[in-house]
């Protein structure tokens, strides 16, 4: 990829330093608010602006990476070959409009398919949630550890809202079998959660740039990054995810019946 990991790490941290700084700033102010596929799907002028503004910068130090941002991708954009960035500039847009926190900001870097950096900023919370296979994973500037390997029985599971309001794959019986079920709004935050060992597993539809930067993250940190039904997951296709530790998919799987 040329410049090293050192390098892009210095840069995607300023970028996403800077980026958080426009979003608080903007909580301030009247944002313009869209709708996209429906009245739950909203999308803001700084959504916009934050993707403009990462895809800009990373187009002056990569200008042959290829991007695939939430709010500006087009078909041709959607391949994994060489370098390949995913952009979430605002995660949890919802959250951003009505409830001023929890919501993240995400990028991932990957190349050949091969996922090599991680970023996933709680921007209320200023924590970065950083890293990629030959470094560990790191909290700011703090090494995570693995969380422990509990089971569904033990732990928190979050569940995406639909998933569970109309029982997709059995969910119900997976949210009774679990300690508790927790819903976010926010595939970061929750993913946050798998990774802090808060949660032993995440489960929902996810676009690519939703689960491109935990996926790297969560498997780091020895965690299960599949489909729901165990199948691996193709970086290019929106997917029902599970995020979670080895024995809590395991648990999951058993439980779970195709929808
Ligand atoms: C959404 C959030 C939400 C998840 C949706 C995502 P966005 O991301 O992560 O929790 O359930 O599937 O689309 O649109 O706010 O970036
Ligand atoms: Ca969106
Ligand atoms: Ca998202
Ligand atoms: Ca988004």
């Amino acid at each position: 990829m040329g410049k090293s990991l050192e390098y892009l790490d210095i840069a995607v941290k300023g970028w996403m330093h800077d980026a958080r700084i426009k979003m608080l700033a903007a909580l301030d102010e009247d944002l313009d608010v869209w709708t996209k596929s429906g009245r739950n799907d909203l999308v803001t002028n700084i959504d916009k602006e934050i993707e403009k503004f990462y895809i800009e910068n990373i187009r002056l130090l990569y200008p042959d990476a290829n991007i695939i941002g939430e709010e500006s991708f087009t078909k041709a954009d959607l391949n994994v070959d060489g370098l390949t960035w995913f952009v979430d500039p605002i995660d949890g847009t919802m959250n951003f409009v009505k409830q001023h926190s929890h919501f993240a900001s995400m990028i991932a870097v990957y190349e050949n398919g091969k996922g090599i950096r991680g970023y996933i900023y709680d921007v209320i919370e200023d924590k970065l949630y950083w890293g990629g296979p030959d470094i560990g994973v790191f909290c700011n500037d703090v090494r995570m550890k693995e969380p422990s390997n509990d089971t569904l029985r033990n732990g928190l599971i979050g569940i995406g809202a639909p998933y569970l309001i109309h029982n997709f794959c059995n969910l119900q019986v997976v949210a009774l079998a679990s300690s508790g079920t927790r819903m976010y709004g926010s595939a970061g935050i929750q993913i946050i959660h798998v990774i802090e060992g808060k949660c032993v597993g995440y489960v929902s539809y996810l676009r690519p740039w939703d689960f491109a930067a935990g996926k790297i993250l969560a498997e780091v940190l020895g965690l299960s990054v599949k489909m729901i039904d165990g199948a691996p997951l193709n970086m290019l296709v929106s997917s029902d995810v599970l995020v979670a530790t080895k024995n809590a998919q395991r648990d999951i799987a058993k439980l779970i019946k195709k929808s």
